[in-house]
């Protein structure tokens, strides 16, 4: 676990690296950070919402210093820790709540069970799809352009801020692999779907690239397949994760890569970064622990509950790694000890 934090740590760092950003205590490195995606990143926008992809109550934000806000987590989310590293001192507001005061530092627009595709997450409720959120940004940005009353200044002034983007797991998860619900596995391959998949994020970031932004990371999709919702729900064939997901998240993972290589190479003056989720979350120890908790789950039948499977994914892909005030090897025990509670208490 210890290398896991390391290698977010690395990711990090090499994201600044070609960002150019030199990270030094003190005020932030730049001026402003937008932030896009879905609950792995969401912050509030979704608690207005009518859905099941909300998040906030307890247990979720327990290790927060602001207690529960709608963040998919025990504590930060990377969003956050990124936005720490960059030297902001407070968290970046989310677009439900944000006013003309705090946008020029930026905004979060992330909204859990969202998609790159719109129709992604339908059947969880509310959700704010990428699309929606470029719209939102665009409603911002022309904000800030009738705020600062200068052309060239807020065209400069964008051009610094960070963009970070985490969006697609929800088009696998709560679209292509719920084929009762959604259409797209009956219409595509999944290399077809990856393609399509591919095609429409390019589109979308091009689309930040006409809203003035120029330093865009993008992560990649994380193990899906590994999640003990999925291998619930699929399972495994005796192996440690659902292969036939991890292969299709493969494919989208491979094809963004170019995609993104032909966008810096069409726009020069913007820097696009693919950080690669999958290189993270390979790290030792994190396969088994899941395949533990997942025994766990599966032995209480505690998956029936969306929330728990929204803690799953987030948890075991991202959480650990994510806040590690304390010892993380001491954290994950105790987590398994906090869902076996929640298993036995609540009622479904
Ligand atoms: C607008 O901003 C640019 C760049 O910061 C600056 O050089 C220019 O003087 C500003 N124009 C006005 C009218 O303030
Ligand atoms: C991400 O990292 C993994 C593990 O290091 C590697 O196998 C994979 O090819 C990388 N993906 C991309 C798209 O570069």
């Amino acid at each position: 676990m210890a290398n896991f934090k390391l290698n977010l740590f690395r990711s990090v760092y090499i994201f600044f690296e070609l960002m150019e950003i030199v990270v030094v205590i003190g005020k932030p490195q730049v001026p402003c950070y937008f932030i896009f995606g879905d609950s792995l990143f969401d912050s509030g926008n979704n608690n207005e919402l009518v859905t099941t992809a909300r998040s906030n109550y307890l247990p979720y934000g327990t290790d927060f210093p602001q207690g529960v806000t709608g963040r998919f987590t025990n504590g930060r989310t990377i969003a956050d820790l990124i936005g720490e590293l960059l030297g902001f001192d407070e968290y970046i507001p989310t677009y439900a709540t944000v006013t003309d005061q705090h946008i020029s530092q930026g905004v979060n627009y992330a909204s859990g069970g969202s998609g790159i595709r719109e129709e992604t997450g339908s059947h969880l409720g509310g959700r704010i799809s990428l699309d929606r959120q470029l719209l939102n940004h665009y409603s911002i940005v022309s904000r800030l352009f009738h705020l600062q009353r200068n052309i060239t200044f807020t065209r400069d002034y964008l051009s610094k801020c960070i963009y970070i983007v985490n969006i697609g797991s929800n088009d696998y998860i709560n679209n292509y692999f719920k084929p009762d619900i959604y259409a797209t596995s009956h219409m595509y391959t999944t290399n077809r779907y990856a393609r399509r998949l591919v095609q429409q994020y390019s589109r979308q970031l091009k689309c930040l690239y006409n809203l003035g932004g120029r330093k865009i990371a993008i992560f990649g999709l994380g193990l899906i397949g590994c999640t003990p919702a999925e291998i619930s729900t699929f399972g495994t064939e005796g192996r440690p994760c659902v292969k036939f997901i991890n292969d299709a998240v493969k494919l989208f993972n491979n094809k963004l890569k170019p995609i993104l290589d032909d966008l810096n190479a069409y726009n020069p003056d913007a820097k696009f970064t693919f950080i690669n989720v999958t290189s993270i979350s390979l790290q030792q120890g994190i396969t088994r622990k899941m395949r533990l908790h997942a025994s766990l789950f599966n032995i209480f039948h505690c998956l029936i509950a969306l929330h728990m499977k929204w803690e799953d994914i987030h948890n075991f892909i991202y959480i650990h790694p994510v806040d590690f005030r304390y010892g993380v090897n001491k954290r994950s025990k105790l987590y398994i000890e906090v869902r076996w509670t929640m298993c036995t208490n609540y009622t479904y």
